[in-house]
């Protein structure tokens, strides 16, 4: 118990870090300077620079700077979601509600906005039951990069937003009017 109120005391903290950000601006590292290419390659004059290709992408203040789920949504990319004729692609709309959150506004996990990305199996059964409350999921394990964590903070946008997941709040009629699966 001890260790959970400490955890929180830190992700208090960083979560208030992460939001002190005032003065704002978007800046992407170059490819010669990003600490993933080789700067002497001669290959980098053919690459597209990051700031070029994501700055006219919707935007966000976190992790890569682009709101991806705005650029998917408002048209600005189409991924390709096949890549062979014959993969059945599916998809599912529901929200499930997950209310093991302490004193945290609620956490609403949505499958539109997943399944736009991601196959079913990349989550089931794995990472996760197909039943609203089955799966053991708590911040420690998120932090330590399993269940949202796998890629929430890897490829997706990073654990310092917690209002993004933490978004319905106690008590609010968003939380009494909540239509779909809600695990308690
Ligand atoms: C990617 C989504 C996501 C982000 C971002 C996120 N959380 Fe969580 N959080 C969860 C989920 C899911 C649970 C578990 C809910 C459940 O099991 O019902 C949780 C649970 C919690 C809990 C309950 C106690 C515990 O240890 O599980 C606290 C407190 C918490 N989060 C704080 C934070 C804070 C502070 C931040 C920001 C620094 C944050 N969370 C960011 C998804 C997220
Ligand atoms: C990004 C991860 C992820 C993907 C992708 C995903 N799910 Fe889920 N799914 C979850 C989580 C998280 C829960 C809630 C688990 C819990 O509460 O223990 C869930 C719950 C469910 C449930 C029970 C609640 C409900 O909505 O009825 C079903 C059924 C389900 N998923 C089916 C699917 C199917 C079918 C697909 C593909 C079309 C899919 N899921 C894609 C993460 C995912
Ligand atoms: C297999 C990878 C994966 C897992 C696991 C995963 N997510 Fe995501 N999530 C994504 C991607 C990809 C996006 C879209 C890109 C982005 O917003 O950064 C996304 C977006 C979201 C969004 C934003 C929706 C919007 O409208 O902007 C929320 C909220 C979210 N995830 C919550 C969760 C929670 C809560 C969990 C765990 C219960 C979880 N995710 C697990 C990959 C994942």
């Amino acid at each position: 118990m001890r260790v959970r109120r400490a955890l929180v005391a830190v992700l208090v903290a960083v979560a208030a870090a992460a939001s002190a950000q005032v003065a704002y601006k978007r800046a992407w590292p170059t490819l010669a300077a990003d600490g993933l290419h080789d700067p002497a390659s001669p290959a980098l004059a053919i690459l597209q620079e990051p700031s070029e290709a994501l700055s006219a992408l919707p935007p966000d203040f976190a992790g890569n700077l682009v709101n991806w789920m705005a650029s998917l949504d408002g048209g600005y990319i189409k991924p390709r979601s096949t890549v062979l004729a014959d993969t059945r692609v599916t998809l599912r709309s529901t929200d499930v509600l997950l209310k093991r959150t302490g004193e945290l506004p609620l956490v609403v996990f949505p499958h539109r906005q997943h399944t736009a990305w991601l196959d079913c199996t990349n989550c089931h059964d794995q990472l996760f039951q197909q039943k609203a409350g089955g799966t053991m999921i708590n911040m420690f394990l998120i932090l330590q990069g399993e269940k949202c964590g796998v890629c929430h903070g890897a490829v997706a946008f990073p654990l310092t937003e917690c209002a993004r997941c933490h978004s319905v709040a106690r008590g609010s009629d968003a939380e009494k009017t909540f239509r779909n699966l809600v695990r308690e």
